[in-house]
């Protein structure tokens, strides 16, 4: 299979480059940079089944080019801006880098006929349905965020374009992602903060927002074990682990495994991190369960490995 995968030197897109490539595939890996790092994919340059493009995909011309030249056959769509607090003061961010990505892909992929998609999507999509446990088919979707709504703009686009083009594509609604390489999110902004000031912590809210984390490796085994089901129309999945961790666990945590034990907590209150986030939510999971996937670490192991990884533990 020759795999194009866009943002593909991003956190979760490094590892699902080097899961494509053991199994043998051409990758063509497309990102501009932006958040993702040249490090990520430093290795994966010296294979000869590896090609890089650093191209900011909402040039459709551009991008069309890469898809004539490099006839890719599955388009992995991993490209997003992950700020999600940026795009709070900016939308035009969301845009440009999530929903307009997710069009030029879809244009490029219509173009060469190529018929298997997959699309990282979010739990941002469902919104804060407080106490209820979210499906696949929890109705009203109702985002709070720029990037919730730009991520269900694109899940509304690739509806379409698999009726009109039979393509068969695969959304998986990601819960939190972690493991080695962060590129961002609240491990990653904890380790640098007490990095700088061993002995206080800004944690932002109240410290009780609680979600579940997964590990990436886990993430990228259940993208390749449902990615040949070759179903037609759209397969749309919820994808998560058992357990949830809240902010202070996570901190709680992290200064265990610097051996930090007086670290002063100041919370800026709230029970949101900023405006925009979702403080809670849970995932039902029969369906990605029904199809034979589960993941291996739940949320704690999830977040205590990734930890261990970005302090050089493991
Ligand atoms: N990490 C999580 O917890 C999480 C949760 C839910 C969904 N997701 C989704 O999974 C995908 C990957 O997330 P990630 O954590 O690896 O983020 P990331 O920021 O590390 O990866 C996204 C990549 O897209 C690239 N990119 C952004 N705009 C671009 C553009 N205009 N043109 C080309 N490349 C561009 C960035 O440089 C980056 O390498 C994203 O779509 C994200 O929305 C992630």
């Amino acid at each position: 299979m020759r795999a194009l995968v866009a943002g593909g030197a991003g956190f979760i897109g490094s590892h699902l480059c080097s899961a494509l490539l053991e199994k043998g595939h051409s990758v063509i890996c497309v990102d501009d940079l932006s958040r993702g790092r040249k490090e990520s994919i430093g290795q994966l340059l010296e294979n000869d089944l590896f090609v890089f493009y650093c191209l900011d995909i909402s040039r459709l011309e551009d991008l069309k080019r890469i898809f004539e030249k490099e006839k890719p056959d599955y388009v992995f769509h991993l490209v997003a801006n992950s700020d999600i607090q940026a795009s709070a003061a900016n939308p035009e961010i969301e845009y440009r880098c999530t929903y307009t990505t997710t069009f030029n892909l879809l244009q490029c992929v219509k173009m060469s006929g190529i018929k298997k998609f997959f699309f990282a999507s979010t739990s941002a999509v469902y919104g804060d349905k407080k106490g209820i446990e979210l499906r696949e088919d929890t109705p009203e979707l109702s985002p709070v965020s720029y990037y919730g709504a730009a991520k269900l703009g694109s899940e509304a686009l690739i509806s379409a374009y698999s009726y009109m083009d039979g393509l068969q594509a695969l959304i998986f609604r990601f819960p939190n992602v972690v493991g080695p390489g962060l590129t961002h999110g609240v491990i990653y902004d904890f380790i640098r903060k007490l990095e700088e000031n061993p002995a206080e912590l800004e944690i932002l809210g109240d410290g009780t927002q609680t979600k579940p984390y997964m590990y990436v490796d886990d993430l990228v085994k259940a993208i390749l074990f449902v990615m040949e089901s070759g179903k037609d129309g759209v397969s749309l999945y919820n994808l998560g682990t058992d357990g949830c961790t809240s902010v202070t666990k996570i901190a709680d945590i992290l200064c265990e495994e610097m051996d930090l034990r007086n670290v002063t907590y100041h919370y800026t209150g709230g029970k949101t991190g900023w405006k925009g986030d979702v403080s809670r939510f849970r995932y039902c999971l029969d369906k990605i369960h029904s199809a034979g996937w589960k993941a291996q670490y739940n949320s704690d192991e999830a977040v205590r490995m990734t930890i261990r990884h970005e302090l050089g533990k493991m």
